[in-house]
């Protein structure tokens, strides 16, 4: 594929190609390992329309890693303050001939939108509430090294689900790896026919988390929500913030998730979160550099063969 923009149009084996490249780039000190000459001559571009600490850093250093000439778009003190369109925008940078664009956008599908008018790879790093596809890369390349597998493992999904692209994304990868998906959350964050999507429904964290493998927590958007929340953070803190208590329901050997940032004793207590034992949150961070390295390589190396092809047959 020319694109990354979601995990949907991704088989079993491309995820665990991805993961397997991803894993090459981890030396035993869980670092990642340059290859300079991977992204050599080519250059990557990053445009953040939405604030980000994990991706855009994970991004930009994969680039640098993988030997790319990376640039960072300040979006908030570029044209588009302006008035100029995402399409204009992508154009005018499309017209200075980089390899890959990396976008954030804040609208489900303009990533998709995006990618129809560039000539380049596009790679989606979160829009909206519809995927955020590294993310859940990232999320299984964790859950494999901890758990030594990716399939048969039961997953209990927390929180915000309803604006939440990294539960979309990875309710997707862990359905197609053949793992027990459950989303846990208040009625008023739960997507209207959740129960259509091949998962569990939950409202009550103890049940969803009963004899769980992985605990995945997430945060409350409130960025998306307009108006219509919930009780009081105190309130869901108490139902659906995850606790030592409730944690006590999953397996002894379960691993706490958090994609980040997280809010510390509203959708988790932050003594779980640091505890080593149990969070594997650092861990999601370390991986993913490694992810990224390997899904920009994988689209750098088709980018090469469909330009090889084109130039072979004259175009
Ligand atoms: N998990 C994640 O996407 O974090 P950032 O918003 O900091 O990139």
């Amino acid at each position: 594929a020319r694109h990354l923009l979601g995990i949907e149009p991704l088989s079993p084996t491309d995820i665990t190609s991805i993961l397997d490249l991803a894993e090459s780039y981890v030396d035993l000190n869980r670092r990642t390992i340059k290859h300079a000459d991977a992204l050599q001559g080519m250059t990557q571009i990053n445009m953040f329309f939405e604030n980000s600490t994990r991706t855009q850093s994970s991004f930009e250093l994969a680039g640098k890693r993988l030997g790319a000439d990376v640039m960072n778009m300040a979006m908030a003190q570029s044209s588009v303050k302006k008035g100029e369109t995402l399409i204009d925008t992508a154009l005018t940078l499309n017209a200075m001939h980089p390899d890959l664009l990396v976008v954030r956008h804040p609208q489900s599908g303009a990533v998709n939108l995006l990618a129809e008018k560039v000539n380049c790879a596009v790679l989606n790093a979160g829009d909206g509430r519809h995927e955020h596809p590294t993310q859940a890369l990232l999320d299984a390349l964790t859950i494999r090294r901890s758990k030594g597998r990716l399939h048969r493992l039961t997953v209990a999904i927390c929180g915000d689900i309803v604006h939440s692209r990294v539960a979309r994304s990875n309710l997707i990868l862990l359905g197609k790896m053949e793992n027990r998906v459950r989303l846990c959350g208040p009625a008023t964050l739960m997507p209207a026919g959740a129960g259509d999507l091949g998962v569990e429904v939950y409202q009550d964290m103890r049940e969803a988390l009963d004899g769980a493998d992985v605990v995945m927590m997430l945060r409350l958007q409130k960025e998306r929500m307009d108006g219509g929340f919930i009780p009081s953070e105190r309130e869901y803190y108490h139902r659906w913030g995850l606790d030592a208590e409730k944690l006590s329901h999953a397996k002894p050997d379960a691993i706490v998730m958090h994609p980040g940032p997280m809010n510390r004793g509203v959708e988790i207590d932050g003594t779980i979160a640091d505890d080593i034992n149990r969070s594997v949150i650092q861990d999601q961070v370390e991986m993913g550099v490694a992810v990224r390295m390997a899904a920009m390589d994988m689209l750098a190396r088709n980018l090469r063969a469909e330009r090889g092809a084109r130039a072979s047959e004259g175009v």
